[in-house]
Parts: structure tokens; sequence; C-alpha cells
């Protein structure tokens, strides 16, 4: 059993901790969050969501389901713009989700896109980097939830960003599986994501002059520095 509980986790999202893996710092390990119960997630939820069992309420379990079905129908360009997901470790924190830990070539982990932008708005390279991710999205039809901009996080070599990641929010919200929809539909609802993706960019920059990084979400707890050679951290 992988212990977790005395390690610091370097981010937290509305749902989960993450942690560096104890045993290998090029993946990280993602575990609910004590204080927030999947009894507590399905509570706020209110009628008739709250209707449905407990385990519709794992977004690890649902991860990994949903990983595993675009691992199979998008195969390896998947991973371009989105972390590989490798399977449930046991911690003392509950079942833990491994996945690639994104870092940039100095060894640190990535920041999120929305801290990117908060700190740089939206530059050149940025709007570069977005619009790669966009034409990826639109020609692999890669089915997500809102695209929001603390589950993307930029990959950095030095200055320049090399590559956005895809960290959490993909699959089809709806209960028929989006591979089956028609083709048109599809893609409207792929350009309907990046539309909003831009929104979300173009609303945070309008709130860029206050001094309070805005919501929650979206900043490291930390971020360790090992030394891991360029070919390794960004491959
Ligand atoms: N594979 C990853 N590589 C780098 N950072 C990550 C990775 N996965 C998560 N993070 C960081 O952890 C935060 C929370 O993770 P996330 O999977 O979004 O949790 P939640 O399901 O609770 O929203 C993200 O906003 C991001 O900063
Ligand atoms: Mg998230």
């Amino acid at each position: 059993m992988l212990l977790l509980a005395q390690i610091a986790p370097f981010a937290q999202g509305g749902n989960r901790l993450c942690f560096v893996h104890p045993n290998d710092p090029l993946r990280c390990i993602k575990v609910r969050r004590p204080d927030f119960s999947l009894a507590d997630r399905r509570r706020k939820k209110g009628f008739p969501k709250n209707l449905r069992p407990l385990s519709s309420f794992d977004d690890n379990l649902e991860e990994l389901r949903v990983m595993a079905d675009l691992d199979s129908s998008v195969g390896e360009h998947l991973y371009q713009h989105v972390s590989h997901c490798y399977g449930f470790v046991t911690t003392d924190m509950g079942p833990g989700l491994v996945s690639e830990l994104i870092r940039n070539d100095d060894g640190s982990i990535a920041e999120t896109l929305k801290k990117y932008i908060w700190d740089h708005g939206f530059t050149e390279d940025c709007q570069l980097a977005v619009s790669s991710l966009c034409d990826h999205w639109r020609a692999q039809r890669i089915p997500s939830r809102d695209l929001l901009l603390h589950n993307i996080v930029t990959q950095m070599a030095g200055s320049s960003i090399v590559r956005l990641v895809v960290i959490d929010g993909l699959g089809s919200p709806s209960l028929v599986p989006f591979r089956w929809l028609p083709l048109a539909m599809r893609s409207k609802r792929i350009e309907r994501k990046i539309a909003n993706l831009y929104q979300r960019i173009h609303s945070l920059l309008s709130q860029r002059g206050q001094e309070k990084f805005p919501g929650y979400h979206g900043l490291l707890l930390h971020n360790d520095r090992p030394e891991i050679p360029f070919a390794e951290a960004v491959k």
C-alpha cells in the first residue's frame, strides 16, 4: 500500500487531492478529498441526480472508464493533449488513480492555463497553444465536458509553452455514447466546447485587474523541483 497521508498534495480540485507518486516523479496519484465524501457530493446534487448510486459520483472510477474508452476509440493521438491514465493503486487515503504527471523542462510541475493567463495574459504563444489544442480536439473529435482553465495545464520549455494538456473533464455527460452520435452533432458539440473555452479565457482576462486570483481552483499548493532530464520531462 502506498502511503500518502503524510505527504503534502501538490494540488487539489473540487473533488480530488493530487500527490506526486512516491516511487515515480513522472506520475501523480489522485484520491478523493477526505473532507468531501461521495455521500456529501451526492447530497449536494439534489433531486433527481441524488437518486443515482454512490459509485456514479466517483470521479476516479468515471475517469478510468472514460480514458479506457477514449484510448480505444482515439488511440495514441489522444496523448498529444491528454495525460495518460495508468489505473488504480491502493493507498492509505483510499483507491488512487495514477496518471502521467505533466512537468516542465526544468522538472517543475506544469501550472494550469488559468494561472498562466492570469500571470501573463493571452500572449501570442498562448494563443497558438490554445489554437493547436482546439485543432486537435476537432480533428480527433474528443468528447469532453466544458474545457475549464484549471483542468488544462501548460507544459513549458523556458518561457515558451510546449503544449497544453487536458488533465480532467473528459468524456460525454449524456447517456448516449458520444461516438454513436451523428458526425454533424459531434462536430457541433466540439465547436460549442471550443467557443466556451474562448469565453472563459476572455472572462478571465477581464478579471485580470483584480488583486486576488479568482476562484478556488487552478493554483498549485507547492511545486517540487527534482532533477529530471529534459527529454524525460517533456516526452
Ligand atoms: N496529470 C497532471 N499533471 C499536472 N498537474 C495536474 C495533473 N492532474 C491534476 N493536476 C493539478 O491538480 C489540480 C486538480 O486536479 P483535478 O484532476 O482537476 O482534480 P478534480 O477532479 O478534483 O477537479 C489541477 O487543477 C492541476 O493543477
Ligand atoms: Mg478538475
